[in-house]
């Protein structure tokens, strides 16, 4: 892996995942202009530094403030790199149309997110039941089960998180809701798994719905959808977007977004003089990307991950 003196990945505590296909799939020059939308901890961020010379640049977002403190560390006494606590749903207000060489996606959380008890994410760790990467915004986990009806809770459980039983889950959740409010993650996880038949092996009863209440909380599908379209517009013609997604209720998000996003509109379909609107904004580069036995050896989160990308095409 390259990268600049000073620039090592993250804090050790989040491994980048895909990190070489990534940097080949946005096809770093040197002085190009590149956005990660999901620093974490620096990961590829650094990396990507690393191939840049001294007229490349940097945009890094985040919504987690600590992922901004890293950040902080990491582009301290850096001209190239710059820092925007933002969701990435709001790039296209930092970022101006056709402006950017490549940009990257790394979906989901980042392991000190769901290492730390006090973030709340993990059922295997007590702590409040938040689940907000920025907890200075929107409703925590604790407060959504607290107000949410109990149809909500099961709809969320069993469209987020793919999970059969989400409406016995959501049918305890809402009884011992009435008993004292559910404000820990260890709570949480007693009463599903109290609630849940069976055991499926080598997984946790309360894994599926932590990820959906997480989804949910986060509105990670919505950011999804929203980002991809302001992404390919602040694009420049040939630059890249890379996405790496680690769920198949991402993954359906982005190969949908590339299909459309590679076809002309279908209404013109086969006509001569397709507006520049209706024409495909991207062709796809290469197959879709998933990690190799060592790497899910080293680090078991790459076991789900599939990376995609493509390139924009000149308008
Ligand atoms: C998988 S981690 C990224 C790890 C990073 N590539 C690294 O190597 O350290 C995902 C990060 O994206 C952030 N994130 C997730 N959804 C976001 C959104 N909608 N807007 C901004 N940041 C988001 C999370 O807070 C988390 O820090």
């Amino acid at each position: 892996m390259s990268g600049a003196p000073g620039m090592e990945p993250g804090d050790g505590k989040h491994a980048p995942v895909l990190l070489d296909a990534a940097l080949d799939a946005l096809r770093i020059r040197a002085d190009g202009c590149y956005v990660d939308a999901t620093f974490g901890r620096g990961g590829h961020a650094g990396a990507i530094l690393g191939r840049l010379g001294e007229e490349g640049e940097l945009i890094a977002f985040d919504r987690d403030p600590e992922a901004s403190a890293a950040a902080a560390t990491l582009f301290a006494g850096e001209p190239r790199a710059r820092f925007i606590h933002a969701r990435f749903s709001e790039l296209g207000r930092h970022l101006a149309a056709g402006s950017v060489d490549g940009i990257l996606f790394d979906l989901g959380v980042s392991s000190p997110q769901l290492d730390e008890a006090r973030r709340g994410f993990s059922f295997l760790r007590d702590g409040p039941l938040d689940m907000r990467m920025d907890p200075q915004a929107g409703e925590s986990a604790a407060d959504f089960l607290a107000r949410a009806s109990e149809r909500e809770i099961a709809m969320v459980i069993q469209r987020l998180g793919e999970d059969r039983h989400g409406r016995r889950i959501a049918r305890a959740i809402v009884a011992a809701r009435s008993i004292a409010p559910i404000t820990t993650t260890g709570r949480l996880a007693g009463i599903i798994a109290a609630a849940v038949p069976g055991r499926e092996p080598g997984r946790h009863p309360a894994t599926r719905s932590f990820q959906a209440l997480r989804i949910h909380v986060n509105d990670e599908l919505g950011e999804i959808e929203r980002a991809l379209p302001q992404a390919v517009a602040a694009l420049a013609p040939a630059g890249r977007l890379v996405v790496i997604s680690f769920h198949s209720l991402e993954d359906r998000i982005v190969k949908r977004f590339l299909r459309n996003a590679t076809r002309e509109a279908p209404e013109w379909a086969g006509m001569p003089d397709v507006p520049t609107e209706a024409r495909a904004r991207l062709a796809l580069v290469g197959r879709a990307v998933f990690a190799d036995e060592a790497e899910v050896q080293r680090n078991p989160r790459a076991r789900s991950a599939v990376l995609r990308a493509a390139e924009r095409v000149a308008a």
